[in-house]
């Protein structure tokens, strides 16, 4: 493969790499997991799997990614769609970029690629959204070309094939990992090799206690033998969340519950959500509901939500509807200094918008994408009602 650096002998593991491979691949048709982006593959379902696979989890991404092809069968079907109603499948999947990014490469593969997903590096490179690990990953699983597909179940896996002590956040382990993997990859089967380790890193050669009696390729372990399987792959430790005390204001009136849309410039862009206060004390929510023209009701309870490294712990307050709201609810009037704040309140509102309240609390199934944390909320207004 061009550019791939040559293996050194030093992580060779114990057996030769064919009879590693076949026995793992025997263990894959037996014991591998029947996934939904793995009934009727194809470069396209493989990519959006992918996409959707990078931050979240397979349990997770599964109903979504069968709701997404179901709706968009095809890239041309994607290329199509309208961004509101991308995000609005997206919802509670978080981490909004992926999907805008996938809207606009649909469109480029359409223009550039005759509507076919690429088959080389560079031009997947080109998409965005498509990093050396996706890449690898539709290259390997859609296109069954040799490339290997390094996620973090992989890399344990490699690393411990190879008792490859390093940190594999620094290049020369992630080189050494690499160069492992391309040796180990048999002839003209990427596709199964590659999902065969995704699937022995997450259900054997876990990170706390693998199961080692289990594993199909044990006697081909370079940790086991030398008893480091428990130490590699070496880890650093992880920064601490940090937390976040925040209230929403639901206005009620009429049925309807008024929501704003998140602006340029904050994550998660194009959302709609609750009015946020990065608040210390009711009064300032108070403050916040008068400008919204409601006045608050009740506290329903609480809400925590996770945002990459932020917990947040959010007030639900319910409010009713007294008067008009302010007009151009600018959230610049919320003076918020602290950073991580900043994160989950608005640095520019569109107009507060009425939505039908049972279309909040069924999850803004009714077209509008809400934040998770909103959907959490509606959860918490509907059992509250
Ligand atoms: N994680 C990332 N991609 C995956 C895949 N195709 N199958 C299982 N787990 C994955």
């Amino acid at each position: 493969m061009p550019g791939m650096p040559v293996p050194s002998d030093h992580a060779a593991p114990a057996r030769s790499p064919g009879s590693l491979a076949s026995s793992l691949l025997e263990w894959y048709g037996r014991a591998g997991r029947d996934l939904p982006w793995r009934r009727r593959p194809n470069p396209y379902r493989v990519w959006v799997s992918e996409i959707m696979l990078q931050q979240t989890t397979v349990e997770t991404a599964g109903p979504y990614f069968d709701r997404f092809v179901r709706r968009y069968p095809t890239i041309r079907d994607l290329a199509a769609a309208g961004e509101e109603e991308i995000l609005a499948l997206w919802s509670g999947l978080g981490y909004y970029h992926r999907a805008r990014n996938m809207l606009k490469a649909a469109r480029l593969i359409v223009d550039r690629h005759r509507g076919r997903v690429p088959r080389d590096m560079k031009s997947l490179r080109a998409l965005p959204g498509v990093g050396p690990y996706t890449a690898g990953a539709i290259l390997s699983i859609g296109h069954n070309l040799p490339f290997p597909a390094l996620d973090g179940n992989v890399n344990r896996v490699i690393a411990r094939l190879g008792a490859i002590e390093g940190d594999p956040a620094r290049a020369s382990t992630r080189r050494e990992i690499e160069a492992l993997a391309a040796r180990l990859m048999p002839a003209g089967n990427a596709s199964a090799f590659n999902q065969a380790l995704m699937d022995l890193g997450a259900m054997v050669c876990t990170p706390r206690r693998p199961d080692c009696v289990a594993c199909p390729v044990a006697t081909c372990c370079r940790a086991r033998r030398e008893a480091s399987v428990d130490r590699i792959p070496a880890t650093r430790p992880s920064a601490s969340p940090r937390h976040v005390e925040l209230a929403a204001v639901a206005v009620l009136h009429d049925g309807n519950v008024m929501l704003v849309e998140r602006g340029e410039g904050t994550l998660m862009k194009g959302l709609w959500e609750f009015p946020l206060v990065a608040a210390k004390s009711r009064l300032q929510v108070e403050r916040e509901a008068a400008r919204y023209g409601a006045r608050l009701v009740r506290c329903v309870g609480q809400v925590r939500h996770t945002i990459t490294s932020h917990r947040l712990s959010i007030t639900v307050y319910e409010a009713d509807r007294c008067r008009r709201p302010s007009r151009g609810l600018s959230p610049r009037r919320i003076s918020v200094s602290e950073p991580a704040a900043r994160l989950a309140t608005p640095s520019s509102a569109s107009p507060a918008r009425w939505e039908s309240l049972d279309i909040v609390t069924r999850g803004g199934q009714g077209g509008l994408a809400l934040t998770g944390a909103a959907r959490k909320i509606s959860r918490l207004l509907a059992a509250a009602r």
